[in-house]
């Protein structure tokens, strides 16, 4: 667990990374170990799978969502300096899909606010200026099976802060702090075997990342101006762990979906605007891109052992639907 660890921090260039049971662990452990609790409000992207926000829900704080802009997919530095508030304790600002968010940009706009880096898709790509997991007080990591390194089930956080990273090996194993129970806490333990499950696919990142991208630029130049794609910031570079595309007005989305799957196209639903959800029933929050995305999204098949000719396939496929 220890090399695992270690090898992950050294790739993100941490100093510490603390490896637990899951992504949504990986939040949950961060808020706590920052003290963000009741009273406390943090700013949350409307537009993503609902960890980060439960997260949140979960630390008994509330959520500021915060919406996507319409390129990049994720929020920018100046939408979450406009939704921060005087109660605002934290910022959790996500890599959507493995898309890195402006990072120089956000540092620069939240100033001494915490960050919580969501990188679950983000192992593997890099901002202009470092890799994604570099970012701010914590930085948090997916192992689940849909992300580009899997252990099963897992997660990691990554810090530079030494008592953050006691606090984090403390909240997840009991509230134990050198074999004294110090605080009442789960066990959100990675087993060792999970651990030599991801030691060992780490020797593939490079491969791995470099394939998807690959795929990623035969989509990129096969579907550019029929539906629209996700673009990275210049400079940056994605792992390109989903390929989403949003589909042009006129076209039901899930007829479109049903139609593909039929055809023997696995696609997915692409993400989800969480506000709408119905743990945030009540919410009147108006996110019109997180929105518009969740509505016309779809996440097109992508893994490394894809053959170029499967990609034509489904270029192909998802022509026939859409013209059809
Ligand atoms: C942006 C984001 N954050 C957090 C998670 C949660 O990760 P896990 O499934 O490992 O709990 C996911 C999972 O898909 C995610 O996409």
């Amino acid at each position: 667990m220890e090399r695992f660890e270690q090898a992950v921090a050294a790739l993100t260039g941490r100093r510490h990374g603390v490896a637990v049971s899951s992504g949504t662990a990986a939040l949950q452990l961060s808020l706590k170990a920052l003290q963000v609790g009741p009273g406390d409000e943090v700013l949350c992207p409307a537009l993503s799978w609902p960890s980060p926000a439960h997260a949140v829900r979960v630390a008994g704080a509330k959520v500021q969502f915060v919406d996507v802009e319409q390129d990049e997919w994720n929020s920018t530095a100046e939408a979450l300096r406009a939704a921060r508030n005087g109660n605002t304790r934290a910022a959790i600002v996500i890599d959507q899909f493995g898309n890195p968010a402006r990072a120089e940009e956000i540092r620069d706009a939240l100033g001494a606010l915490p960050i919580i880096e969501d990188a679950a898709c983000a192992l593997g790509s890099s901002f202009t200026n470092g890799p994604c997991g570099s970012l701010g007080q914590v930085s948090c990591l997916s192992f689940h099976p849909r992300k580009i390194l899997t252990t099963g089930e897992g997660g990691m956080c990554l810090t530079d802060d030494d008592d953050v990273a006691e606090k984090l090996r403390m909240l997840r194993n009991h509230g134990q702090l050198g074999g004294v129970f110090v605080v009442a806490a789960g066990n959100f333990r990675m087993t060792e075997i999970a651990a030599a499950l991801g030691l060992a696919q780490l020797q593939r990142l490079d491969d791995i990342v470099l394939r998807r991208r690959g795929l990623a630029a035969l989509y990129r130049e096969a579907l550019e101006g029929e539906v629209d794609l996700q673009r990275t910031p210049a400079g940056s570079e994605s792992n390109y762990q989903t390929l989403g595309v949003i589909l042009p007005q006129g076209h039901d989305r899930n007829a479109v979906l049903e139609k593909l799957r039929e055809r023997g196209v696995e696609a997915g639903l692409l993400s989800f605007a969480i506000h709408k959800l119905g743990s945030f029933a009540g919410s009147n929050a108006s996110m019109p891109m997180a929105e518009h995305i969740a509505a016309r999204g779809l996440a097109l098949p992508l893994y490394p052992q894809m053959r170029n000719a499967e990609v034509d396939e489904v270029v192909r496929t998802l022509r026939g639907v859409l013209n059809g």
